[in-house]
């Protein structure tokens, strides 16, 4: 069984407000490994992707506008990055059917944590920098 993801003070991109964002979208995934504990796979995937879809879409056009906003460099790269998880969960939310949860579960937490630990936090020191000049 993969394990729930916990939330630490370590995947904080500095901002409160998409600190939030993060927190709500493994939210969403912490309920879809609930519901395998429970297990209900087949039943379980289609709330955890409509979940994710609102909060996937509102998160990223955010943390875009964010970033822009701090001039953060890496903008257009991490566009691309945010695209392709846009195409993938609209995609996944189609077919809900065809996936199974444990699947979803493995690609889910995999993908977010290393979006959140390897890219979100190449902004973070942008951030940072623009805190303490005010
Ligand atoms: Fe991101
Ligand atoms: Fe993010």
């Amino acid at each position: 069984m993969i394990p729930s993801i916990a939330w630490n003070d370590y995947y904080s991109v500095g901002e409160p407000s998409l600190d939030a964002e993060h927190k709500q979208i493994i939210f969403c995934i912490n309920d879809l490994f609930a519901a395998l504990q429970e297990g209900a796979p087949a039943q379980a995937v289609r709330p955890v992707l409509d979940c994710l879809v609102q909060y996937t879409l509102t998160h990223f056009q955010h943390e875009e506008e964010v970033m822009q906003a701090y001039d953060f460099p890496g903008l257009a790269e991490h566009k691309k990055l945010h695209d392709q998880m846009r195409e993938k969960t609209r995609t996944l939310h189609e077919r809900a059917e065809a996936i199974t949860g444990q699947d979803l579960l493995f690609f889910l937490k995999q993908w977010w944590l290393e979006h959140i630990q390897g890219e979100d936090k190449k902004y973070a020191p942008y951030l940072k920098v623009s805190h303490s000049r005010r």
